[in-house]
C-alpha cells in the first residue's frame, strides 16, 4: 500500500488506516478477522483503536477493541509489520476523563497489556483537557517515550490554537511533539452551530487545515465515510452536515464518481488523500465487502483538476 509521512524523521505509515472502533463488540470476532485480513493483505499496517472502544455499545466495558486487535495479532504473528495507534483520554467504566499523568500512565499500560505488545507506535491524546497543565500530560508523554512504550505521540480533537501551544512547549522542553492531529473531516462540511453526536468529537476546521499545512503536521480524517451517510438509504447525512452548499457538494461527488468509474465512498476517500493537506483516513467497515471497496480509493485518481481546493471550494 502506498505510505506517507508521519513526522520529520522519516517514519512512513499506510496512506489508508482502518479504524476498529467496533471490533470485538457490533463487529463480531470472525468478521473482524477478515477485514483485518483484507486490509493487511492490501499491504495495510496502520491500526487505529483506543482504549475506550467501544465502552457505549450495550455491554461494553472499553479495551473490546484493543484485545480483540491483541488475539488477531497474536494469531498472525504480525506485530513487527504493523503500526498501532491507540488514545487516552475519553472517560470509560473505572476510568476518568482526563490527561493526567497518572490516569496516562495506568492507561497505556492497560492498553499494552490488551494489545499483547510492548510498544505502541503512536499514542493520541484523544480529547483535549484543559484542566490539566499540558506540563503534565507532555512531561508524561516524554516518560513514555524514553522508557521505550510508544514512538510518537498525537493530538485529537483539538482546537488548533491549543495544538500550536502544546507543540510549542514541546520545543522548548525537548519533549515529544503532537505529530499528526486526529479531527472529524470528510468531503462535505460540517456546520459548527450543529452539535455533534458525541460531544468530544470535533471537526476540523478552515484554520486547522493551514496550520497542518503550515507547519507540516499530519491530518487524520476519523468517520470519513459519515457511518455510510453517502451511499445507503438507511443511514440519514447527520443534521451538522445538511444545507444548500452541501447539496451543491453532494452532486458534484456524483458527477466525479461518475467521472472516475468509482463509488461515491472511494472518491469521498481519495479525495481526501489527494486534496492539500493530504490527509489520511480512518476508515472503518463491518464487512469483508465494505473494506474491500474502501481499499479501492487508493487506485482512484480524481483529477483534482476538477475540484480547485480543499474546504473552500464552493463549486
Ligand atoms: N478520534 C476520535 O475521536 C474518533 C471518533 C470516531 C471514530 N474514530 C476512528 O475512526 C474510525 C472510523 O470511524 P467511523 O466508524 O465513525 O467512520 P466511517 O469509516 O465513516 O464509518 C464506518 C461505517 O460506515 C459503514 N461503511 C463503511 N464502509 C462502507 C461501504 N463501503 N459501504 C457502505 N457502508 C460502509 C459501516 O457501517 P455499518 O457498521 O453500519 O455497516 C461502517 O461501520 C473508527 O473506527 C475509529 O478508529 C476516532
Amino acid at each position: 500500500m502506498k505510505t506517507v509521512p508521519l513526522g520529520t524523521d522519516g517514519c512512513q505509515v499506510s496512506a489508508l488506516c482502518l479504524g476498529t472502533m467496533y471490533f470485538g463488540t457490533t463487529v463480531e470476532d470472525s468478521v473482524s478477522f477478515q477485514i483485518l485480513d483484507a486490509y493487511a493483505e492490501a499491504g495495510g499496517t496502520f491500526l487505529d483503536t483506543a482504549n475506550k472502544y467501544a465502552s457505549w455499545v450495550a455491554g461494553g466495558q472499553g479495551g473490546e477493541s484493543e484485545l480483540l486487535l491483541g488475539r488477531w495479532i497474536k494469531e498472525r504473528r504480525n506485530r513487527e509489520r504493523l503500526f498501532l495507534a491507540s488514545k487516552v483520554g475519553l472517560p470509560m467504566p473505572g476510568v476518568p476523563k482526563g490527561l493526567k499523568a497518572v490516569v496516562i500512565e495506568q492507561e497505556c499500560e492497560k492498553t499494552l497489556r490488551r494489545l499483547g505488545v510492548d510498544r505502541l507506535d503512536l499514542y493520541y491524546a484523544h480529547a483535549d483537557d484543559r484542566e490539566a497543565p499540558f506540563e503534565e500530560t507532555l512531561g508524561a508523554f516524554d516518560r513514555l517515550q524514553r522508557a521505550g512504550k510508544v514512538r510518537y505521540f498525537g493530538a485529537s480533537n483539538f482546537e488548533t490554537q491549543r495544538l500550536d501551544e502544546a507543540r510549542r512547549l514541546s520545543a522548548r522542553q525537548s519533549w515529544p511533539a503532537y505529530v499528526c492531529v486526529q479531527m472529524r473531516h470528510t468531503y462535505l462540511h460540517c456546520n459548527p452551530r450543529v452539535p455533534l453526536e458525541f460531544t468530544a468529537q470535533m471537526a476540523v476546521t478552515p484554520e486547522l487545515l493551514d496550520y497542518c499545512k503550515a507547519e507540516n503536521v499530519r491530518l487524520l480524517a476519523y468517520s470519513p465515510l459519515l457511518g455510510g451517510a453517502y451511499c445507503r438509504g438507511d443511514r440519514p447525512l447527520p443534521e451538522a452536515y445538511r444545507g444548500p452548499e452541501n447539496e451543491r457538494r453532494l452532486k458534484r461527488l456524483s458527477e466525479m464518481a461518475r467521472a472516475c468509474g468509482a463509488t461515491v465512498n472511494q472518491v469521498v476517500l481519495a479525495w481526501l488523500m489527494q486534496s492539500q493537506p493530504a490527509a489520511i483516513p480512518v476508515v472503518s467497515a463491518s464487512s469483508p465487502g465494505q473494506i474491500r471497496e474502501n481499499l479501492g480509493a487508493l487506485s482512484v485518481n480524481i483529477k483534482l483538476n476538477m475540484e480547485s481546493s480543499s474546504y473552500d471550494d464552493q463549486s
